[in-house]
Order: structure tokens, then sequence, then C-alpha cells
């Protein structure tokens, strides 16, 4: 078993974004030492050093990667509609090679990578494609209709080469809609009046995840002592639904393969990859303050270690 020790200091790529900040502001309330790169800043950050440009240019990576021992790549254009196609697909796959490339070749050899619930092409396919099966699991099989989903099922691929190339270990989180809580209740029911909303979010299980839980997922990555490559889904227990899932299964995916059965309003998303890699569980609801908690808050001054790179 290789020493174990905590991250000294972590980049942050994307770190002025939606899930950069609290990320940033997590590590440093912790006492690691953060290294944020952006392509722009709209706020104070409490990293202590700020690189400021594009995750694809790689001389500006290699300054940023300097005492660097774990990167957490959050970068990213993160919805199809934001760009072209071609900007979308070729920016985010490249800022990912390039930076995981750059930290294997600088011996950073812990990695936690931003992938999403829709790296299997399904949600956001134009055409009438369904998930095989319920719940959606790590396993789901793609398919791919925008350049976004499949950056992040290309950006997952990126991270097992990068696993094998340099012996490093890479957790690919499969986020779903990630907010604060209070954002989370205000903008739910928006987005659920938007005429076919609720079918089409069918294809990603109507999953969310509350920001704390997002960023516990992210320094356990950082954390846990696993090797090799990790790809998890990571989503509250309960959907964003009012109705029960299986009333919304029969209505909104009728005929698709139901490997168990939902109680109440519990998402149709299996999470027990990253309770069983990460020993990860979602405790916070939409429609609760709390609903499992059965994984203490991480703290990665008192117990959490990372593999040292000897
Ligand atoms: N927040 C969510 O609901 C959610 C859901 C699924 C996946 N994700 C993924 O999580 C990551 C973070 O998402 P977010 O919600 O914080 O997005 P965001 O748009 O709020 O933040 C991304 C940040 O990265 C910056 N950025 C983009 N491309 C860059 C590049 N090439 N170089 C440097 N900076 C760059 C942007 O300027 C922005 O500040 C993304 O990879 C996204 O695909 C987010």
């Amino acid at each position: 078993m290789p020493k174990l020790i905590p991250p000294a200091r972590v980049l942050v790529t994307g770190a002025d974004g939606t899930l950069g900040r609290p990320t940033v502001e997590a590590l440093a309330d912790r006492g690691v030492a953060v290294t944020g790169l952006s392509r722009t800043w709209s706020a104070p950050t409490r990293a202590d050093r700020v690189v400021t440009g594009d995750a694809a240019d790689e001389d500006l990576v290699r300054e940023a990667l300097a005492d660097v021992d774990a990167v957490v790549h959050l970068a990213a254009t993160a919805h199809p509609s934001l760009d072209t196609p071609r900007a979308v697909f070729v920016g985010n796959t490249s800022a990912t090679f390039t930076v995981l490339a750059a930290a294997g070749e600088a011996g950073v050899r812990r990695a936690v990578i931003a992938s999403s619930i829709n790296a299997f092409g399904v949600p956001m396919n134009r055409h009438d494609v369904k998930p095989a099966y319920y719940p959606l699991d790590e396993a789901s099989p793609e398919a791919h209709d925008d350049a976004y989903s499949l950056s992040k099922w290309v950006d997952e691929r990126i991270g097992a080469y990068a696993a094998s190339r340099w012996d490093m270990t890479v957790v690919a989180l499969r986020f779903p809609l990630v907010r604060e809580l209070d954002v989370l209740r205000k903008t739910v029911p928006q987005m659920l009046a938007a005429p076919g909303e609720a079918a089409r979010l069918a294809r990603e299980g109507w999953a969310y995840l509350e920001m704390t839980d997002a960023v516990d997922a992210i320094l356990r990555g950082l954390t846990e002592p696993v090797a090799g490559m990790h790809t998890l889904l990571v989503t509250a227990a309960d959907t964003i639904m009012a109705e029960p899932t299986e009333d919304l299964l029969d209505r909104y995916a009728d005929g698709v393969e139901r490997r168990r059965t939902f109680a109440g309003r519990q998402a149709p998303v299996d999470t027990s990859a990253a309770r069983r890699v990460l020993g990860w569980a979602p405790t916070i609801s939409i429609n609760a303050p709390t609903i499992s908690i059965d994984a203490p808050t991480i703290s990665i001054d008192d117990s959490q270690t990372l593999e040292a790179s000897a």
C-alpha cells in the first residue's frame, strides 16, 4: 500500500464557476492551498494563487501546476447551447487532455474531473430515445447527439487514459443539475413549468444534487485511498418531482425496463458505485432538510488522505 498523505495544494480549473467557487471555498476552509485557474473572474477568490487563461493552454497549465499534488478539473463550456458544437467539443476535450496530461507529466497522481449525467448522451438527444433501463447507472448504453454530452463522455475516456498512462487515480463525477438548496427550490418549479420538460427530464431520472453534497463528492474524490479510473454517478436520493417515481415512469417511460421498484420519490439512479468507491451518499433533499445522513461530512485535515505519488 502506498504511503498516504493529505493534499498540500490543489489546482482547481473553472475555479470561478458555479461548482468551482464552492469547491475552492471548501478546500480553503480545510487548510488546503488552492491554485485557481479560470478564463475570467467575476469576484475575489479564496484561491491563494490565481492563473488566468485557458485550460487548453499547455504552457499556462504547466505554470499552474507548480507545487500541485492534486487536480480538480471543472473548466468546461457546460451546455451545448453556449457555443458552436465544434467549439464545445474541441474546447472541452482539449482542456481535459491538456490538464490531465500536464498533471501526469508533472507527477500529479490524483485528479477529479467533472463529467455529467448527460455523458451517456440520451438526456439531450433530439430524437425520441429513452434510457435502456432504470435505474440509470454508469453502464447505461450511450446515444450521443450533442457536442456537450459527447465531450463529457470523451473526457471520461481521457481520464481512463491518464489513469493508465501515469498510474493516476482519476475520479469522473457524473453530476446532474447542481445548485445550492435555495437556488434549487426557486428555479426547479420554473424549470418544470416549461412545456415538455418533465418528459425530457425522465431521461436523466429527474435527478439533481445539492451543492454541499457535490463538493463532498469532489473532496472524497481527492482523498479516498482508491487507485485507477472511476466514473461515478452522484445524485440526490430523491427526484425534483412531486409525484411518486413509479407513477412518473409509467407516464414518461412506459415500456422501459425497470430493474427494481422505486419507493416514493426515490431517484431512479443507481449511486451505489459512488458509495462503494468514495463512501459517498447524498444527504440533502430539495423536499426536506436531510434524507439519508449515513456519510459523515468530510474533513481533509482530520482523517482524509491522499495517496503519495512515490
Ligand atoms: N453545475 C451543474 O449543474 C453541472 C452539471 C453537470 C456537469 N457539470 C460540469 O461541472 C463543471 C463545472 O460546471 P459549472 O456549473 O461550474 O459551470 P460554469 O459555467 O458555472 O463554470 C465553468 C467555468 O469554467 C470556465 N471555463 C470554461 N472553459 C474554460 C477553459 N477552457 N479554460 C478555463 N476556464 C474555462 C468558465 O469561464 C466558467 O467560469 C463543468 O465541467 C460542467 O460540465 C455541471
